[in-house]
């Protein structure tokens, strides 16, 4: 049977590249998207078998370009997401305007379905320009294609992530760590191969006109996160509540950087509790349970992170 063609934008990205495995090995066509075929290519062309997989530059929101992508697939996915503001890339016109343009599209082709990846714990979080981005490309995609779904994950995790491992390796270097809000906002982590079940889920269920928030199984504040990897990596750190103007501080001078750590937008962002809204259905209210641990997850990797990588004690006796 000939495959079913899937169109991916933001396909080079941790979510992208996980997909785009599940996804071929399932006998879908993808047609990855990338700004950049030079640098990406390399890594997106060793995601599927010969035939299953076509990379295609789109350098700007170039509207004419993106209709004749559309019009020859069947389902369409959206996961281009920035995480802070530089120059031309701008929260309103990455997760708004883009999406919006998308959705018009995909409506004008009559495509079977269209996936629009957005947040989780964005609805109260007024004073994130992040959060507003988010929430108005989600209204925009509705409101434009019914054959939408929007999907609104956790974090999500996996050694391809800039999560954990970054986490990991900070923790690595510093000999003690900052906690904001005293660490106390909650997560519910998502590993990336339950992220990417649900996503081959909504497909093959042919689902349309959800909002979905996909969690993982547990609820996790920041500080228990951070002492998960801290235990992980074996490694003791002094854990420092940061007051709040000190934190505005740090945010104000990392965020000049090329690619800040923490910005002042993110800043306002973790203050709210990253958890099911109950506003909409969850992962789990449509029987597509994530299970993986996040404790048992991260062991998996963090070996790269301790005294001695592979060969370190703890690793060796604990495996
Ligand atoms: N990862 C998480 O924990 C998490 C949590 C909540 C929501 N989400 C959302 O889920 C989606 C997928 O997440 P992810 O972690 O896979 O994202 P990601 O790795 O950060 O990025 C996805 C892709 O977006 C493309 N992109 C980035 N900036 C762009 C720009 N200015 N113009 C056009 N394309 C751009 C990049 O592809 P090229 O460089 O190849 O063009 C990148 O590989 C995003 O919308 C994100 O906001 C993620």
């Amino acid at each position: 049977m000939k495959p079913k063609e899937i169109l991916v934008f933001g396909a080079s990205g941790q979510v992208g590249r996980h997909l785009i495995r599940k996804l071929t090995k399932s006998n879908y066509k993808v047609i990855a998207v990338t700004r950049n075929i030079h640098q990406k290519g390399y890594i997106l062309k060793t995601q599927a078998n010969p035939g299953y997989l076509e990379i295609v530059e789109l350098q700007t929101f170039d509207t004419e370009k993106i209709e004749s992508l559309i019009q020859g697939c069947s389902i369409c996915i959206n996961l281009i997401g920035i995480l802070y503001e530089k120059k031309k890339n701008q929260f309103n016109n990455i997760h708004n305007y883009f999406p919006s343009i998308i959705s018009k599209l995909c409506s004008k082709k009559k495509i079977e379905q269209f996936i629009h990846f957005s947040s989780l714990g964005i609805e109260n979080a007024t004073d994130s320009i992040y959060a507003k981005s988010k929430i108005d490309g989600e209204n925009s995609v509705i409101k434009n294609f019914n054959k939408s779904v929007i999907l609104k994950p956790s974090i999500i995790y996996s050694v391809d992530d800039n999560f954990t491992t970054n986490f990991m390796t900070l923790l690595n270097r510093l000999p003690f760590f900052p906690l904001y809000y005293e660490g106390n906002t909650k997560f519910t982590p998502i590993h990336i191969s339950d992220m990417v079940e649900i996503i081959f889920e909504v497909i093959e269920r042919k689902i349309t006109s959800e909002v979905i928030e996909c969690v993982g199984p547990e609820e996790l504040t920041f500080k228990e996160i951070i002492l998960k990897i801290l235990n992980s990596i074996d490694k003791k750190r002094i854990l420092i509540p940061f007051p709040l103007f000190i934190a505005k501080i740090t945010a104000k001078i990392f965020e000049k950087f090329p690619k800040p750590l923490l910005t002042t937008d993110q800043l306002n962002l973790l203050k709210y509790d990253n958890i099911v809204s109950g506003q909409y259905k969850t992962n789990f209210d449509l029987g597509m349970n994530s299970n993986k641990i996040f404790e048992n997850e991260i062991e998996k990797y963090s070996f790269n992170w301790t005294t001695g990588g592979q060969f370190s004690k703890k690793k060796a006796s604990s495996r």
